[in-house]
């Protein structure tokens, strides 16, 4: 594949997340990119698309436009879309759907630009071909988006992801308030974790933070576990090359010496825990522990904490003392690592009583969130600052 033609490549991930990204990306070997809101783009080869969409975990899509042109009105984009060589794309057994984001004024719904996109799609295969392929709307093979901005320049793109990245394949269905993977992922890698220490999650939940911490120590690619993607259903998909680059993957990994570990005070959360952790296929690399975090004795070895503690959302919840035994906690036992918690309760979070030495802005779904990090030196910062001088 080396040499082939290079085209864009748009991976999509969550606010505050664009630079762990943009590392991940300079990982894989991409030199040149652009960082956007929410956006990363840079060009490459079909390699490199499959590799981003097993290894990239930050990321919660990854597009490929197709065609980018101006139009001056509805029929416009119509005829342009209709001109594309949509039957060197996909076949006509195969199903589509259109996402669209429009901020034009020469639509009053963003659903009719989609429509006039549908129908242009569909009358070229029955203008060729006499019969035209089905929309689905539940689980199409091809899905295209289509962006039209306030000076009508549109943009239609490939999904090459299908469903989000952030569907791993592990996740039971049925837990409750999980984080989503792609969000533990970059709050780990945010955490500047060095991957040779203890990593703990306190209030572990389902697992996700341990799950996406264990594929970060032992250098397992994310997606390894996925069954589909959206390129799977190209034209121009090339089985083989995805294979072989899943074998590299598997290559890849690496050993991790150190321990993983979890708690969390409810049991029937840890039922789910471990299901996920073994559809994973982590068992044997992740310890649990039912417990109140405070009765959880701090291993020898130090490490980084990684915490997602429930934020008081639901009606009646107080956490206020929670983050108070929280920060009690940190300091009688964890002194000489460092901790990170995310929450969307500022005021819950100030009864942690330490003071952060970093704060990110960053969103869990709908809710804005910070993510704090609390350095726990060993004696007073005063002795650190000394040793370190
Ligand atoms: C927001 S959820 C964590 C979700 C997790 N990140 C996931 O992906 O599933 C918070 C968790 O804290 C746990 N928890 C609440 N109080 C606790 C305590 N005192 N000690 C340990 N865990 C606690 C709850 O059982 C719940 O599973």
């Amino acid at each position: 594949m080396q040499g082939e033609n290079k085209f864009q490549i748009t991976v999509k991930t969550s606010f505050g997340l664009e630079n762990i990204l943009a590392q991940e990306l300079k990982d894989l070997g991409v030199t040149e990119l652009e960082i956007g809101n929410r956006v990363v783009t840079f060009h490459g080869d079909k390699t490199l698309l499959y590799q981003c969409n097993l290894w990239l975990r930050t990321a919660n899509r990854i597009v490929v436009p197709i065609r980018q042109f101006h139009i001056k009105n509805q029929d416009d984009l119509y005829h342009k879309v209709k001109n594309m060589l949509w039957e060197d794309i996909f076949d006509i057994n195969q199903t589509f759907a259109i996402d669209s984001t429009v901020f034009s004024k020469l639509f009053n719904h963003t659903k009719y630009a989609a429509f006039k996109t549908k129908d242009a799609i569909v009358d070229r295969f029955r203008d060729k071909f006499g019969k035209r392929p089905d929309v689905s709307t539940d689980n199409p093979n091809i899905r295209i988006n289509l962006h039209i901005d306030q000076n009508n320049q549109c943009t239609i793109s490939l999904d090459a992801s299908g469903d989000p990245l952030f569907k791993r394949g592990y996740r039971d269905s049925r837990s409750i308030a999980p984080i989503k993977e792609d969000l533990a992922a970059g709050l780990i890698l945010l955490s500047g974790w060095d991957k040779k220490s203890t990593f703990l999650d306190l209030f572990c939940g389902s697992g996700t933070l341990l799950i996406e911490a264990t594929m970060i120590a032992y250098n397992i690619a994310p997606n390894l576990k996925r069954e589909e993607f959206g390129f799977f259903n190209w034209k121009n998909f090339d089985k083989d090359l995805f294979e072989k680059l899943k074998d590299e993957a598997i290559e890849q990994q690496i050993d991790f010496d150190k321990k993983i570990i979890g708690v969390d005070i409810d049991g029937r959360v840890m039922g789910m825990c471990r299901a996920n952790i073994k559809a994973a296929g982590l068992t044997d690399k992740i310890e649990l522990h039912k417990k109140d975090f405070q009765d959880f004795k701090a291993p020898f070895e130090k490490g980084v904490i990684v915490s997602n503690p429930p934020y008081g959302e639901r009606i009646g919840e107080k956490v206020d003392d929670l983050y108070k035994a929280f920060g009690d906690t940190l300091k009688t036992q964890y002194s000489g690592w460092n901790a990170w918690i995310i929450s969307s309760n500022e005021e819950a979070l100030k009864n942690v009583g330490l003071k952060p030495s970093q704060k990110i802005k960053l969103f869990n779904g709908s809710l804005e969130c910070k993510l704090m990090k609390y350095e726990m030196y060993q004696g007073t910062k005063k002795i650190h600052k000394l040793q370190n001088d």
